[in-house]
């Protein structure tokens, strides 16, 4: 798949609470080609920070030739975005990875934290597949602020859990999933380590197909460096080690291939 770097345009930017903001940037080429699950490489204006942050599609309009990122500020890379204003410029670079592999099966789009943004794409994808909302079970974990819930609405019915309770059910996804009975055919997850390892598990004992979008210090982006590697299951016949390149091989993967 092409990629491509491209000088984007701030379109807008908003903050959804606290830490967390909604960036859309016009981005043509990167629009036109990406998928739901992939992510962008977001520059620095900074020399001294050469490396770009690795961050996901939050959605996609090839219409208008724009992406929307949203993201928590961790750290040097992040607060500089967060200054970004309409006009603004900023260097991105993408599609990167392996997004979703999407299916018409009954869903469960399980995300946690900031974990959730991507999986806003894959909600819209699948409903553009045409799936019927009942077929779209949106479950949400959140510490407490619900952000971007109400446009996950649009596609399915959501099931939030909070970690104080503030909405939802208080405890983890798996907690929403088991208070509402829910079950499905194909799992779309993204989150932190222990929520996918939940998952992985959850779905080796239901018989459930689980993907997991999956995080990891990144450099290169590309596949060259093996900075992001996670360990797989399976040796991999050119290097026989087991590990997967979390740029390239994935950030999605089916959770049966890899150890988490
Ligand atoms: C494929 C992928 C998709 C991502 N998508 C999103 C997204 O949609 N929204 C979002 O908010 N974040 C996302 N992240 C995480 C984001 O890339 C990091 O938060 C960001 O790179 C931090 O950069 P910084 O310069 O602000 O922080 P730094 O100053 O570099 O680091 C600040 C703190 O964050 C930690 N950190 C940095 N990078 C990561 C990382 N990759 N994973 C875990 N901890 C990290 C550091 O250890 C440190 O404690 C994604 C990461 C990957 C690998
Ligand atoms: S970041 Fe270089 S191989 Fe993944």
């Amino acid at each position: 798949m092409a990629k491509f770097q491209e000088m984007g345009e701030v379109i807008s930017q908003v903050c959804l609470c606290p830490g967390i903001f909604d960036l859309t940037i016009k981005a043509p080429q990167i629009a036109a080609e990406a998928g739901c699950g992939q992510f962008v490489a977001v520059y620095s204006k900074d020399a001294a920070h050469l490396l770009p942050r690795p961050i996901s599609l939050c959605r996609i309009n090839r219409q208008a030739g724009t992406i929307r990122l949203v993201y928590r500020v961790a750290g040097y890379g992040t607060d500089e975005f967060s200054r970004l204003a309409a006009g603004d410029s900023v260097r991105v670079f993408g599609p990167l990875g392996t997004g979703f592999f999407l299916s018409d099966k009954k869903a469960m789009i399980i995300g946690g934290g900031i974990g959730v943004p991507p999986l806003l794409e894959t909600a819209a994808a699948l409903s553009r597949r045409g799936m019927r909302r009942e077929n779209i079970q949106i479950v949400l974990g959140y510490r407490n602020e619900c952000f971007l819930k109400d446009e996950f609405e649009q596609f399915g019915t959501v099931y939030i859990a909070t970690e104080d309770g503030s909405t939802g059910v208080k405890g983890t996804v798996i907690d929403a999933i088991n208070a509402n009975r829910l079950s499905a055919d194909v799992i779309y997850s993204c989150g932190p380590a222990p929520m996918l390892r939940a998952l992985k598990a959850y779905s080796e004992e239901k018989g459930i197909t689980c993907y997991v979008s999956m995080e990891q210090r990144m450099a290169c982006g590309i596949g060259a460096c093996l900075a992001c590697v996670c360990n797989s299951t399976e040796k991999d016949g050119h290097s026989q080690v087991n590990n997967k390149r979390v740029c390239a091989d994935g950030p999605v993967f089916n959770a049966k291939d890899i150890v988490i």
